[in-house]
């Protein structure tokens, strides 16, 4: 089981290129079945949950070319099973957006039940809802989603939530569906953006990606083509924030600046100043201590609960008293109690947590609970005296490319121990 050990009190300076975005890769990669040709994915980041998605593409029959690890080819002419089965599953609940291609492309799709996970029961009954709305008879027995469709026909899908996943899903089924859909109370997130994008590259009629109402024109087919992901708003947050923490100086290139306006602002407020270009965010803290900072996560554009964790861990050291909202997942407060272990002041009570900053953390032993709690705790280490270590940093290798190397160029002491 590996370990990351860090040393507390370097600030971080210099450079740091932001990888594509593993929230918009994975359902790109599962469009990929809707296609009748092959298609290209470029700016692809090396992580864990890529390489789940890939195998349960192959499991599908999907042919799978990574001759380069930032570009992939996908041949779906070669599907020939519909089932995604539950190992898989259990292990990246990203999986259930293989429910859509399938059931629009091939009439039939059979998909664990995805479970809940660390953060919270993760429930998928709006992907089922957005399914049915499109005409398929769908069933859940044994742990499956049984899904079957002659061919889909377009309908009108009312949101009882904004959920990211069951935008996309019902987005990719609605692209091969008869006739006109219209979602309503969809996810706007930039991923969202990006899948839409290489949907349209491949064919599809889309209107209103990034709003909260989406309009598909359903097509006969989808033929291949070619796309690059767009950059990873989450890492880019959780670099600059290490920056803000530690009193740095730090430039993150290949970045979407105008997809991190709710982020860009909280770290301003905190006392980060900021100049962006149009692919650059340069964050300089001039050697003081953040300001805390008040978080209300909420669906894009409001402030992302991905960052949750990360500002948690900025308020710790911050001056004066954070208060922290979590709207979105019923149970994303995992890394306060390791927190509390490096000294932190947090006050739980139900989804608010109330963060006094304290003038010094002191490094311990601590353990990762999920991705983005893996990434507060890591920050929270570069400001801790002494050495902290991380165990269980399979949940960070999921959804960050080499956190340690790039950590490690802008200064940090930072290493990885099997
Ligand atoms: C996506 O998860 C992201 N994952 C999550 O990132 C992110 O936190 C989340 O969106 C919110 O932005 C990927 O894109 C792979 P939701 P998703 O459906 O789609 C409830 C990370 O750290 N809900 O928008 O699963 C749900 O329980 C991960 O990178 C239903 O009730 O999130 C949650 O409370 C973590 N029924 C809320 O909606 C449903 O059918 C939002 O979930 C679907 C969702």
């Amino acid at each position: 089981m590996d370990k990351i050990l860090v040393e507390g009190g370097r600030a971080l300076r210099g450079e740091v290129r932001i990888s594509g975005a593993k929230n918009a890769v994975l359902p790109i990669l599962c469009a990929a079945l809707l296609a009748d040709g092959p298609v290209t994915i470029r700016n692809v980041p090396r992580l864990h949950d890529v390489r789940t998605t890939l195998r349960l593409l192959g499991e599908l029959g999907a042919g799978i070319d990574v001759s380069d690890d930032h570009v992939i080819g996908i041949d779906p002419t070669r599907v020939n099973s519909h089932v995604a089965p539950y190992e898989l599953v259990k292990t990246m609940r990203a999986s259930v957006l293989v429910l859509g291609p399938l059931l629009a492309r091939h009439g039939a799709a059979e998909v664990s039940l995805p479970g809940g996970c660390a953060i919270g029961s993760r429930p998928v009954d709006q992907h089922i809802k957005g399914m049915q709305a499109l005409g398929a008879e769908v069933s859940v027995d044994h742990g499956f989603i049984k899904a079957s469709a002659s061919r889909l026909r377009g309908g009108r899908v009312v949101f009882d939530m904004v959920s990211v996943g069951a935008t996309e899903n019902v987005l990719m089924a609605a692209t091969l569906a008869e006739g006109r859909s219209v979602l309503e109370n969809a996810a706007m997130e930039p991923e969202i953006v990006d899948l839409a994008a290489c949907l349209v590259a491949m064919g599809a009629r889309i209107e209103g990606a990034g709003t909260g109402r989406m309009v598909v024109e359903g097509v006969e087919r989808l033929h291949g083509g070619e796309h690059s992901v767009v950059p990873d708003r989450i890492e880019t947050g959780t670099f600059l924030v290490a920056a803000a923490m530690t009193g740095g100086h730090v430039t993150a290139t290949h970045a979407r600046p105008d997809t991190m306006d709710a982020v860009l602002g909280k770290l301003r407020e905190a006392g980060a100043a900021i100049e962006c270009s149009d692919d650059r965010i340069t964050l300089d803290m001039q050697g003081r201590r953040p300001r805390a900072v008040n978080i209300t996560t909420a669906p894009h554009p409001g402030f992302p609960t991905d960052m949750q964790a990360q500002f948690m861990a900025l308020n710790c050291i911050a001056d004066g008293v954070g208060v922290i909202n979590e709207t979105i997942f019923e149970n994303r407060f995992m890394h306060v109690q390791e927190l509390l272990r490096l000294g932190a002041d947090i006050r739980v009570e139900g989804h608010t947590a109330i963060v006094r900053g304290v003038d010094v953390l002191s490094g311990a032993p601590v353990m990762a609970t999920d991705l983005r709690a893996s990434a507060s705790l890591i920050l929270a280490g570069l400001v801790a005296q002494g050495q902290t270590t991380i165990d269980r940093i399979y949940h960070l290798d999921r959804g960050y490319e080499n956190i340690e190397a790039k950590l490690s160029a802008l200064g940090a002491s930072i290493r990885r121990v099997s």
